[in-house]
């Protein structure tokens, strides 16, 4: 039996669809946003009952992958259990309709993660659209710069922090692709990690100093 956790406000429509995300893929893809199979991931934009969702699928690219796999599970499980914590924790991230993960005996195979589709534009997109001046620009870096320090609060670092990996409403991110998060008891290495985040963030904007300027001037020394 497949493991299927939903959220309860769509176990409804998870019943009907989702129990089988391979077939609605096929079936209702509307974009193949990724899909190598060489690669941990493929992404696609499905349309069910007239709405548009999200479908992570976490591929088993090899025999070892899936030796690796098999007993603690993809790395989607851990992005399901980081998405609920990130919204005990009131920080703006996509939280998902549900995650579905092939079960074969006590064995772990596949797995999928479903999203409703947010309509709003890529940070890496968003920001390449502003002014370098712009009233826009300032709330969004200072606006990261809360999400950052809220993700601080509680010791966690997204560890694939920048704004490709952000969807922006109002001129504030929401957070995704939690895949690689991780919570830290030890300071010293939630320390390394967090400036990670912040180095990788500034690295992503590093053909834009002015908006790097601006980002460090918000950040808390
Ligand atoms: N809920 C969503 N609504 C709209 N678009 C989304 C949503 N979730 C993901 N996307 C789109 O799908 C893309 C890939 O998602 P995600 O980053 O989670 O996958 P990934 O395998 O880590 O890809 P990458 O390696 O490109 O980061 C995102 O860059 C974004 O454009
Ligand atoms: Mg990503």
């Amino acid at each position: 039996m497949d493991k299927i956790i939903c959220n309860a406000q769509f176990s409804g429509l998870v019943e009907r669809f989702f129990k089988c995300p391979e077939s609605i893929i096929t079936k209702c893809v509307k974009q193949t946003i990724k899909n190598n199979p060489h690669e941990k991931t493929s992404v696609f934009v499905v349309e069910v009952d007239g709405k548009q969702y999200i479908v992570k699928r976490y591929n088993v690219t090899s025999i070892k992958h899936f030796l690796k796999i098999c007993l603690r599970g993809t790395r989607g499980w851990r992005a399901w259990q980081f998405a609920n914590l990130l919204k005990q924790h009131r920080i703006a991230a996509i939280f998902p309709v549900a995650f579905i993960e092939k079960r074969y005996g006590p064995l772990r195979g596949r797995a999928y993660m479903v999203y409703e589709y947010l309509d709003y534009p890529k940070g890496s997109e968003y920001v390449r659209s502003l002014k370098e001046d712009s009233e826009n620009v300032r709330l969004l870096l200072a606006n990261t710069v809360r999400l950052i320090q809220q993700l601080k609060a509680v010791r966690l670092s997204h560890n694939d922090f920048h704004l490709g990996n952000m969807l922006i409403h109002q001129d504030k991110p929401i957070l995704f692709d939690l895949d690689h998060m991780r919570r830290h008891v030890n300071n010293k290495f939630f320390t390394k990690a967090h400036n990670s985040d912040i180095h990788l963030f500034k690295w992503y904007l590093r053909d834009r100093p002015q908006l790097i300027k601006l980002f460090m001037e918000s950040l808390p020394s």
